[in-house]
C-alpha cells in the first residue's frame, strides 16, 4: 500500500527520490520520508503529511549523495505521525530502511529485542526489522547475511529497500507478498514499488519473486533467494510512457481516467473481437483452452470495484455461455473452505494484480487443484505471474486511488471472453457477430456521455451536501449501483448504498423522504417497466430522483428530477454506458466538497495487506 523507491546511480539521488515519491503518493500518502548517505552517516528527512511538505522540509538542502531511499505512508502499525514515517533505522542509526507490508510477528521480535536492550522510537514494525537486521549486523559484520537471517525469521510481508551508511554504494532489496521492481537504466538503478517511479529513467525492469533479494551496487546487480540460491530475472520491457502517468491538463488523475475510457475500452478490444467471424481470439488463454471448453462452473473473484466487474461478468457469461457463475468477494473465498470441483475455472480480476486478498484467493484455489485465471491490468504483478493463464485489460497505468478506466475495461474482457465461452457452447456467429458489432461501436458512445459532463455537473452541484444517496439498478445494471455508490462514498465521503431495485421496498425505502436523492438506473430494457414502478415508489416518498435513462426516453422526464441521458445499446453492454455517468456525479461532487479526488481519506490504490 505504500510506496517505495531507491536509487543508485550517476544522479544527485534526493530529487530522484522525491520525483519517485511524488509518482508514487497514490500508492499512501499519510508521511513520506528520505534517506542518503553522507560522510557523517546517514541523512534522513521524514514527516508526516504530504510527499510536497516532505520537499517543503528539504527546500535548499544541496545533498551531494547518488544513492538513496524513500518511502510515502499508509498506515497499518502506528497512526500517521513524523515518528511513524519510514524510513527507520536501527539502533546504531546506521541502517534504514523503506518498508511496504506487515512483519506479523513483530511483537514477539520487539520483546525479544527489549529483552537484550533495544529500545524503540516508533510504534511500527518496520522499526522492529530495522533493529532486527541491526542486532545481526552487529554479530556477524556482514549486511547481507544479516538481512538474510532476519528475512528467514519474520513472518508475514515485506517489500523493502535497505541502505547502511558503511555501504553507501550498495543498496538490498526484497520482497515477500509486496511488489519489487528494479529497473536497469544506463549506469544507474532504480527500485521501486511500481513501475511509475521507474518509467523515466528506464524502461527496462524486472520484479523480483517472493523470497527472493537483489544486491545492488556499481558493479551491477545481483539477485539470489533469501537461502542464499542465485537466481536469475526475466528482463520486460515497460509498455506504457511517461505521458500516461501525468495529468495531461486534467485537474486530476481521476477526471483524466474518466475521459480516457473511449480510448481503453478500445484497447482492451483491440486485436481480440473478430466481428466479422463473430468470434473471439484471447491469446492469453490458449494453453488453458481445453480446461475452458470442459468446465462446467467459473467462479469469479475480486475485491472493491473489480468485483463489481465480476457481478456484471456473472450476468454475461450466464447470459451468453449459459455456463454457472459464481462471484465470491477474494477475502471471503479465501478463508472459506470453498468447494471447488477439478473442473471449475477461477478468475481472479484486479486492476493492481497486488490486492493481497486476490492474491490470496488465487493460492488457495491453486492449492485446491482448480484452474486459476486472470484478468488483470499491471503487467508482471504477483496474479499476473501466479495464474496459470490469464488476459491483460491493457489499459495503462491507473493512478486515481478511483478505479474508473480500469472498470470499463475489465467489463471489456469479460463480455468478450463470455463471447468466447459462448462460441465454445452454444451461441451462435450470427448473435456473436450482432454483439461484437455493437461493443465496437461503444467507445464513440462512451465519448457521447464525455461531451455531455457539463449537465452532470449541474447536477452535482445541487447535490453536493446531501448526506446519504441511495443508487439502484436491475439486472446487469445493479452491480453498476453498487458500483456507483462505491465512487461516491470513497470520494466525495458521502453514504451511500447501492441495491438491486426490486429491492428497495423490502427495507431501503424507509429511508426516502425529501432529502434523500436516489439514483435510478433506467435503460430501456425488458425490466424498464418495472423499474418505472420503482421510481412511483420514490416519487411518491417524495424522494429526488436522478435518472439514467436513453436518450429520446419520453416517459422518465415526467417522473424524474434530473435526467442523465446515454445512448441506446444493446440491454446487455449497457453497463458499460452507464457507469460514466456515475463516475462523474462522484467526481463532480467530491470536487464541488473540495475534497482531493485522487487521494481520499485513509485509502490508497493498492491494498496489499489484509
Ligand atoms: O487492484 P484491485 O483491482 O485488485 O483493487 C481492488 C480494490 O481495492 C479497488 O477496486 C478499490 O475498491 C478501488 N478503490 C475502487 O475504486
Amino acid at each position: 500500500m505504500c510506496g517505495i523507491v531507491g536509487y543508485l546511480g550517476h544522479r544527485r539521488a534526493l530529487p530522484v527520490l522525491l520525483n519517485g515519491l511524488k509518482r508514487l503518493e497514490y500508492r499512501g500518502y499519510d508521511s513520506a520520508g528520505i534517506a542518503v548517505p553522507t560522510e557523517d552517516g546517514l541523512y534522513i528527512a521524514k514527516r508526516a503529511g504530504t510527499v510536497a511538505q516532505l520537499e517543503a522540509l528539504l527546500a535548499g538542502v544541496e545533498l551531494p549523495a547518488t544513492s538513496g531511499i524513500g518511502h510515502t505512508r499508509w498506515a497499518t502499525h502506528g497512526e500517521p505521525l513524523d515518528r511513524n514515517a519510514h524510513p527507520h533505522t536501527d539502533a546504531s542509526g546506521r541502517i534504514a530502511i523503506v518498508h511496504n507490508g506487515i512483519i506479523e510477528n513483530y511483537s514477539t521480535l520487539k520483546a525479544k529485542l527489549r529483552e537484550d536492550g533495544y529500545t524503540f522510537r516508533s510504534d511500527t514494525d518496520t522499526e522492529v526489522l530495522a533493529v532486527f537486521i541491526g542486532a545481526l549486523y552487529e554479530q556477524y559484520g556482514d549486511l547481507e547475511l544479516a538481512v538474510r537471517t532476519a528475512l528467514s525469521e519474520v513472518q508475514g510481508t515485506f517489500g523493502i529497500v535497505i541502505l547502511c551508511a558503511d555501504q553507501p554504494d550498495t543498496l538490498i532489496a526484497a520482497r515477500r507478498g509486496s511488489p519489487i521492481v528494479i529497473g536497469i537504466g544506463d549506469g544507474e538503478y532504480i527500485v521501486a514499488s511500481d513501475a511509475t517511479a521507474i518509467v523515466e529513467y528506464t524502461r527496462s525492469v524486472f520484479y523480483l519473486t517472493d523470497d527472493e533479494m537483489a544486491i545492488i551496487t556499481r558493479e551491477g546487480c545481483q539477485t539470489k533467494t533469501i537461502d542464499d540460491i542465485p537466481t536469475s530475472v526475466q528482463l520486460l520491457e515497460l509498455e506504457f510512457d511517461l505521458e500516461r502517468i501525468e495529468k495531461g491538463g486534467f485537474p486530476h488523475f481521476m477526471l483524466k481516467e474518466i475521459y480516457e475510457q473511449p480510448q481503453t475500452f478500445l484497447d482492451a478490444c483491440r486485436g481480440r473481437l473478430l466481428p466479422h467471424e463473430g468470434n473471439v481470439k484471447l491469446g492469453g488463454l490458449r494453453s488453458v483452452e481445453p480446461q475452458l471448453r470442459r468446465a462446467r462452473r467459473l467462479i469469479l473473484t475480486g475485491c472493491g470495484t473489480s468485483w463489481h466487474a465480476a457481478l456484471v461478468g456473472e450476468y454475461w457469461i450466464e447470459e451468453l455461455a449459459r455456463l454457472p457463475v459464481e462471484v465470491e468477494y477474494a477475502s471471503e473465498f479465501r478463508y472459506r473452505n470453498p468447494v471447488l470441483f477439478p473442473e471449475d475455472i477461477v478468475i481472479a480480476i484486479s486492476q493492481s494484480g497486488e490486492t493481497a486478498d486476490t492474491l490470496a484467493a488465487v493460492r488457495e484455489a491453486k492449492l485446491r487443484g482448480a484452474t486459476v485465471l486472470g484478468i488483470v491490468n499491471v503487467v508482471g504483478s504477483s496474479i499476473a505471474r501466479e495464474t496459470h493463464a490469464g488476459v491483460y485489460i491493457h489499459a495503462g497505468p491507473e493512478i486515481g486511488v478511483a478505479s474508473t478506466k480500469a472498470f470499463t475495461s475489465q467489463l471489456a474482457v469479460l463480455m468478450l471472453l463470455a463471447l468466447y465461452l459462448g462460441r465454445m457452447r452454444h451461441l451462435s456467429a450470427a448473435q456473436a457477430q450482432d454483439i461484437a458489432a455493437e461493443i465496437r461501436r461503444l467507445p464513440e458512445k462512451i465519448q457521447y456521455i464525455l461531451d455531455h459532463a457539463e449537465h452532470i455537473r449541474q447536477i452535482a452541484r445541487q447535490y453536493a451536501q446531501a448526506r446519504n444517496f441511495l443508487y439502484l439498478g436491475r439486472g446487469v445494471n445493479f452491480p453498476i449501483a453498487l458500483e456507483g455508490a462505491l465512487k461516491l462514498k470513497e470520494i466525495a465521503y458521502i453514504h451511500a448504498e447501492g441495491y438491486p431495485a426490486a429491492e428497495m421496498k423490502h427495507g431501503p425505502i424507509a429511508l426516502i423522504d425529501e432529502n434523500m436523492p436516489v439514483v435510478v438506473i433506467a435503460p430501456r430494457d425488458e425490466l424498464y417497466e418495472k423499474v418505472l414502478s420503482n421510481i412511483e415508489e420514490i416519487r411518491a416518498r417524495h424522494g429526488q430522483i436522478i435518472a439514467i435513462a436513453n436518450e429520446g426516453d419520453t416517459e422518465l422526464p415526467h417522473v424524474a428530477n434530473h435526467i442523465i441521458t446515454i445512448p441506446h445499446t444493446l440491454p446487455l453492454l449497457t453497463p458499460v454506458l452507464t457507469v460514466i455517468p456515475l463516475q462523474l456525479l462522484a467526481y463532480f461532487i467530491a470536487v464541488e466538497r473540495g475534497l482531493n479526488v485522487d487521494m481520499p481519506r485513509n485509502l490508497a490504490k493498492s491494498v496489499t495487506v489484509e
